[in-house]
């Protein structure tokens, strides 16, 4: 008997070691609710997961742990703040991260936004139109910030919308997105002065894919091995999107013919989080990058989102906007692929 407990007490000694040495952090913004609370759900049953819900709203965020903690016990869980409408916020994210002394971080899922359906723009404190800071320039901003930080098996996920597509909804045919520089999206001037909410959404979405994919190239090109992909939800009405709609609203917009107005597909968050979970988990996507996913299928995105001169153009123009020296080596520290890091095959 003493034997077995013994051995017992010592297998699990090793175990829980070889969890601690396996563990990431995986970073969600807005992850207080919809989609991005499904997510952090999601993935707090994973053992090997610290989950970092990066919100603006402590009491949201805290409400938002103790609902997944009663799900999982032993959950590892904790709340960062994030602000999306102050770059300042933005700029302490990393700092307030490192304090926590969290395992190293290996995913990062930039989730936080939605349009701002105000006729005329609104503006931040740093003087930039909300919906575009908050779906692309402070995601942008992040995402150079923490990059350095990341393991070299980290995988960057932007959620993005069916809606920059022009050619895949209709709705994206009448308020699709506009390209023109980023300091008139980011300051409603110029062309972009004219945009309707829902063109200012789909452009920052736009943006913000064109960055990804030229982080992608980036990424490759200094020889890291971070991958970085898009991924759209398809059409989740039951999100701050149709919260709070009479019953004959709600009827309208799970119909067919809105789902084919909106974007590709109709879904739930349990759906979405499950489909966006697996692009940060399964060992299928490993080594996978710079492509786009909607909902659970590989397909390819725009044109326009695809044009990587554009995307130069977008990535310069966002880096001077945000205050990031082009010389800057943002991805210096990332671990090189050919540099050992810990994993379950060189645990004990
Ligand atoms: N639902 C859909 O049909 C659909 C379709 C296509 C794409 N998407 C995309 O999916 C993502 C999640 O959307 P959702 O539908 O789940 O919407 P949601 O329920 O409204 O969630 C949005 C999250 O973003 C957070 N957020 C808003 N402003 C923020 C700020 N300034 N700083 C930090 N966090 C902020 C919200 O926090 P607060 O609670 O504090 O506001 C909330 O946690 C978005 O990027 C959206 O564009 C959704």
């Amino acid at each position: 008997m003493v034997f077995v407990a013994e051995g017992t007490s010592s297998q699990q000694d090793v175990s829980q070691r070889n969890l601690e040495r396996t563990m990431r952090t995986v970073i969600i913004t807005g992850a207080n609710s919809g989609i991005g609370f499904a997510t952090a759900s999601q993935l707090a049953g994973f053992p090997n997961w610290h989950v970092v819900l990066a919100c603006r709203d402590a009491s949201k965020a805290s409400s938002a742990i103790s609902a997944i903690k009663e799900k999982y016990q032993e959950a590892r869980v904790s709340f960062a703040h994030l602000d999306l409408f102050s770059l300042a916020s933005v700029r302490l994210f990393p700092k307030i991260l490192a304090a926590k002394r969290l395992p190293c971080v290996g995913g990062l899922i930039l989730n936080a936004g939605g349009p701002n359906i105000k006729s005329s723009p609104e503006f931040t404190e740093d003087g930039f139109e909300k919906a575009f800071q908050l779906n692309f320039l402070g995601h942008f901003l992040l995402t150079n910030l923490l990059i350095r930080e990341m393991n070299a098996d980290a995988r960057v996920i932007f959620v993005s919308s069916d809606l920059h597509d022009p050619d895949a909804t209709r709705m994206g045919k009448i308020m699709g997105p506009k390209f023109g520089p980023v300091e008139d999206l980011a300051r409603a001037t110029g062309n972009a002065s004219k945009l309707k909410p829902l063109a200012r959404y789909a452009t920052a979405k736009l943006y913000t894919m064109m960055t990804a994919y030229e982080l992608d190239r980036r990424l490759r090109q200094a020889g890291h091995s971070v991958t970085v992909n898009c991924w759209s939800p398809g059409v989740v009405p039951t999100t701050a999107a149709g919260r709070g709609m009479n019953p004959l609203m709600k009827r309208l917009i799970t119909s067919n013919w809105f789902v084919n107005f909106m974007g590709s597909h109709l879904s739930t968050e349990e759906k979405a989080a499950r489909d966006v979970s697996d692009l940060l988990v399964s060992p299928k996507y490993s080594g996978v990058s710079g492509k786009y996913f909607d909902g659970s299928q590989q397909i390819a995105s725009s044109v326009e989102s695809r044009d990587p001169i554009k995307a130069q153009t977008v990535w310069e123009q966002s880096q001077r906007l945000v205050g990031i020296s082009p010389e800057e080596p943002s991805l210096a520290r990332t671990r090189a692929i050919s540099e050992p890091h810990t994993s379950a095959s060189t645990a004990e």
